[in-house]
């Protein structure tokens, strides 16, 4: 019997958008007008967008046709009713309400539940999810395991939290401490998976202290492939049964649609317990829109029904993983440090092994990411000092890891592409002696690496002559 090898792209490409290429002198004048800050890079000017995997997917056939069917009533439309069904289907969970991304539905979760002075636990926050916290005045408190906290140690799941942390931090912060929070993948700590035996030991531990415990969903979909491969007693589950076995240990879910909805936009809040339910549907009719559109269009729920049953789909869940494994599978042979196991959505390049000449107040992970699109125009994200470093009284801390995020988008880029990746990422490498760091010119006061204004601190950021 004929059994390939290749793990090939499981769709066939109906519509294409071009790429532009630019020139080396373009790309620095690009990235000298945006201030060393690629998120202030136009969209035009790069070639390979690895950004984030958020909102950037292509949507399917099945998609788009199902967005003709969007019902735009403003309340009680067809289309909320397919939507809670899929988010049902999967999560189990008993109210669900949509919100027009991830964040949206953390800051409901978290104005209804978190007051000054609490403390919520997570494996480790995403940033936005940090900020929310942090804006309502209290502590957002990373726990995850030892591993997840060394880049280059293997370890099947990394993104497990720290059970022993757990228990400590909710028997000293007894009564501060609203909810706990588990990140599906754990994306700051490398993309990297929790076990369903480390969710259920969070569980037990949640529902001894009687403190409700909440999922970051985003990547649910690719937590539960991960899961298949690597736990023992599920690689004959679907994911769709170990994604319900998931959700089945939390109280409720904050998810942005952006990732493992395969959608271009949206996100719900989903929990159990009716009287938060109802305080939360208030705020949302503030601030998101009337409870059954939450500040989406008929059309976008259909896509995120549609979507969330995509990403669960196995042939996609292979292929998905395997494009990450790939590339990681090309640089791990030239040496580059990375984290590994390759996360799900992103291969993380750990800057800080990769350029000791650059210390941890020169954010050697934003040099790196300058370096790349200067030589490549591939676009990523710094995951270290620039995004963390700043503390909530405004003094500065290194962050744990200084990482590069190379996030793929959903079912966009092909093969060729991640080969020509792999070549600019080693051409970088190699000269890796020469990237030098960068400094901060003007920052704002929260969530400063979407919007700060850097230059390099010792002439150019790297050499590409
Ligand atoms: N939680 C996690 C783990 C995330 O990765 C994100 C978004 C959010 C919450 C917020 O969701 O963007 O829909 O408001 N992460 C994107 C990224 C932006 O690039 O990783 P959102």
């Amino acid at each position: 019997m004929f059994t390939p090898r290749t793990i090939i792209e499981p769709f066939r490409i109906k519509s294409v958008e071009p790429i532009r290429q630019t020139t080396l002198a373009e790309r620095s004048d690009a990235l000298k007008a945006a201030h060393y800050n690629l998120f202030l890079v136009r969209a035009r000017d790069v070639l390979i967008d690895l950004l984030t995997d958020s909102g950037t997917g292509a949507m399917s056939s099945r998609q788009w046709a199902g967005m003709m069917r969007g019902d735009e009533s403003y309340a009680g439309a067809d289309s909320f009713y397919r939507f809670e069904a899929a988010v049902q289907k999967i999560t189990r969970l008993k109210h669900v309400m949509p919100t027009h991304q991830g964040r949206a539905a953390e800051r409901i979760l978290f104005t209804a539940m978190v007051n000054p002075g609490d403390v919520v636990p997570n494996n480790t926050h995403f940033d936005t999810t940090r900020a929310n916290i942090e804006a309502r005045g209290a502590t957002a408190l990373d726990i995850p395991i030892a591993a997840g906290l060394n880049p280059g140690q293997d370890h099947p799941f990394k993104g497990n939290m720290d059970l022993e942390a757990l228990e400590q931090v909710l028997t000293s912060e007894a009564g501060r401490v609203p909810l706990v929070m588990m990140t599906v993948t754990n994306n700051s700590g490398g993309g990297q998976p929790v076990s369903l035996d480390n969710l259920r030991g969070a569980s037990a531990i949640c529902r001894l202290h009687q403190v409700p415990l909440f999922l970051d969903a985003c990547r649910f979909a690719e937590n539960s492939w991960f899961i298949k491969q690597r736990e023992p007693g599920y690689e004959h589950q679907r994911p769709i049964e170990i994604a319900q076995a998931m959700f089945a240990e939390v109280d409720g879910a904050t998810m942005s649609a952006k990732k493992d909805g395969m959608a271009n936009i949206g996100g719900f809040l989903a929990m159990n317990d009716d009287a938060l339910a109802r305080r939360c549907r208030d705020n949302l009719i503030l601030t998101e829109g009337f409870v059954t559109y939450g500040g989406l269009a008929g059309y976008d729920l259909e896509a995120i029904a549609i979507g969330l049953e995509e990403a669960l789909d196995e042939d996609y869940l292979r292929y998905r993983i395997r494009s990450v494994a790939y590339l990681a599978d090309r640089l791990a042979t030239a040496g580059v440090p990375m984290v590994t196991p390759p996360g799900g959505h992103a291969l993380y390049i750990n800057a800080r092994q990769m350029l000791p000449q650059i210390p941890q107040t020169e954010y050697p992970a934003w040099a790196l990411s300058c370096a790349l699109y200067l030589v490549g125009g591939v676009r990523s994200a710094e995951i270290g000092t620039m995004m963390f470093g700043r503390q909530p009284d405004g003094t500065e801390k290194p962050a744990a890891m200084e990482l590069v995020r190379l996030a793929f988008p959903r079912r966009v880029y092909t093969q060729s592409h991640v080969d020509y990746l792999a070549e600019v990422l080693l051409y970088v490498y190699e000269r890796r002696d020469t990237i030098r760091g960068m400094r901060i010119v003007e920052q704002p006061p929260t969530l400063r690496h979407f919007t700060a204004k850097l230059a390099p601190a010792h002439g150019e950021v790297i050499p590409t002559g």
